[in-house]
């Protein structure tokens, strides 16, 4: 392979740049020439795409966010958009791509491989809602960020003896809130995945008021309710707690990887340009055991997520 091009797509995720940095760095340590796709496939489509360097990747590692920049395409998913894009791949000489994404960015390399093009994806969203790997890019960095919060969070919660509800993101999955939620202590946590009651978060509540605890921690994940202010409401109508409700948004998705993110990203990076090398295409990476994977982009797409049920129930069990 003599050329490749990086892109980023969809929602950005902390540590997109140090997996840019890995792809680009060693890319041109095996003699392949790479450019950058800008904005993701709408810069493919369009043709916004620049030579990479050695130095076009430098002082990235720290920075969160995507220096290519990203964008959902929708233009991308029609006939048209699709085949603009894989004629602008043929001017620019362009023999294989590494998209660093989630799963609508898997899918549209999946699209882009079953039209011949060399293709390997790098799992990049927050979400860690891609069943195939235990972690992906950016995962860990919004979980510490929640836990940040959480940490603020309880702190008022305790003066005022409140009840607070912190919403996080996660589109379909409850990793986020789980995994921040057990990290922060929080007494309730409620993610797509698992049926709740209300009446069992206010039992929680109650028992733990009657022992004392100044402050209640409900994590609710994004897309579990229509409306979470229902959700406070209903708190306050059933225990009396004085509520409050924080949507912690976007604040999730920003911010300097930590060292976890940037040492996955950067392993990722460096399998993805092996694979190329060795032909190796259609392929998503991953992270097993601690062990860098890769496998086939349709099989990994066909897995379905779970959310990991010893975790939920013990974070039941120290929230007492
Ligand atoms: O997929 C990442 C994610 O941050 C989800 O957790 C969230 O539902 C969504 O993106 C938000 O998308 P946008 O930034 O387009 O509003």
């Amino acid at each position: 392979m003599r050329k490749i091009g990086v892109l980023t797509s969809g929602g950005d995720s902390p540590g997109m740049n140090a997996a840019i940095r890995a792809v680009v760095r060693s890319a041109i340590y095996h003699d392949i020439k790479v450019v950058g796709i800008k904005r993701g496939y709408e810069g493919l489509i369009n043709g916004d795409i620049e030579d990479m360097n050695l130095s076009s990747v430098a002082d990235i590692i720290h920075r969160g966010g995507t220096m290519l920049r990203t964008a959902r395409s929708d233009e991308f998913r029609t006939e048209k958009g699709f085949n603009k894009a894989l004629n602008v791949i043929k001017i620019f000489g362009i023999e294989g791509i590494v998209v660093i994404g989630g799963d609508g960015s898997f899918k549209g390399a999946e699209k882009l491989s079953q039209a011949g093009i060399s293709t390997v994806g790098l799992p990049g969203t927050i979400d860690n809602d891609l069943a195939y790997t235990d972690y992906t890019i950016g995962f860990d960095t919004a979980v510490n960020t929640v836990v940040n919060a959480i940490s603020n969070i309880r702190d008022t919660s305790t003066s005022h003896g409140r009840a607070n509800i912190v919403e996080v993101m996660g589109r379909h999955c409850g990793d986020i809130a789980l995994y921040a939620g057990l990290a922060g202590g929080a007494e309730s946590i409620i993610v797509p995945e698992e049926p709740f009651s209300i009446d069992e978060i206010c039992k929680r509540l109650i028992q733990g008021r009657n022992r004392g605890k100044l402050h209640s921690i409900i994590i609710l994940a994004e897309g579990v309710l229509n409306d979470a202010n229902e959700l406070a409401k209903a708190i306050v109508e059933k225990t009396g707690a004085d509520t409050r409700l924080t949507t912690l948004g976007h604040i999730q998705r920003g911010g300097s990887p930590t060292a976890f993110d940037r040492n996955l990203a950067s392993r990722m990076g460096g399998r993805a340009v092996q694979l190329m090398m060795e032909n190796k295409t259609s392929r998503v990476v991953g992270i097993k055991g601690n062990e860098i994977i890769d496998l086939d982009i349709s099989e990994a797409l066909s897995i379905k997520k779970e959310i990991n049920k010893d975790m939920f129930e013990l974070a039941k069990i120290l929230s007492i």
